[in-house]
């Protein structure tokens, strides 16, 4: 497994992967299933968009995950880190994320304490820097 800077042939890949990778969000709660992927997709297209973000590809024969970054005030904020289903729990992930802290002096992210995806930050080195408690109120 290799990882690179975006191309725009992974454009393809990328929406994919992104199809689908969240199936814990509210949104599929809240919305139906097409409008919920289409949100994520519609994120990832913007990222991909956006010329101040950078995002880097793993591939093997084919782009099997990808990480999006974006600056936010003096730091980098991690938006988007997906893997295909396929190929999780062999540490691409981790490898994404390590590769991405080379190019950046402070990456932080906001996920879910108790998540796959802040198991593979803590594998790659990021501690808990604020913990809040937060109650989500609405009805749905
Ligand atoms: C989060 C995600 C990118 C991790 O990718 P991955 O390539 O599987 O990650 P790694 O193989 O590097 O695993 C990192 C750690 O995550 C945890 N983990 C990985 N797969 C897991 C699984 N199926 N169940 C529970 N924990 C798991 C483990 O703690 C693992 O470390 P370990 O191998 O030392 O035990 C992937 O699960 C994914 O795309 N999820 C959907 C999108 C998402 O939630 N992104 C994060 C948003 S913040």
């Amino acid at each position: 497994m290799k990882i690179r800077p975006f191309k725009p042939n992974d454009r393809k890949a990328i929406i994919r992967l992104t199809k689908g990778a969240f199936p814990q969000s509210y949104l599929y709660k809240v919305c139906t299933k097409k409008q919920a992927d289409d949100i994520f997709i519609h994120w990832a297209k913007e990222l991909l968009k956006d010329p101040k973000s950078k995002t880097f590809v793993a591939y093997q024969s084919e782009v099997v995950g990808f990480i999006s970054i974006s600056p936010f005030k003096k730091y980098w904020r991690v938006a988007l880190l997906i893997v295909d289903e396929r190929y999780r729990g062999q540490g691409i992930g981790t490898a994404l994320v390590r590769e991405t802290q080379k190019h950046t002096r402070a990456l932080f992210v906001k996920t879910q304490k108790d998540s796959v995806g802040a198991k593979t930050y803590e594998k790659a080195g990021f501690e808990l820097i604020i913990y809040n408690a937060i109650y989500k109120w609405g009805k749905l």
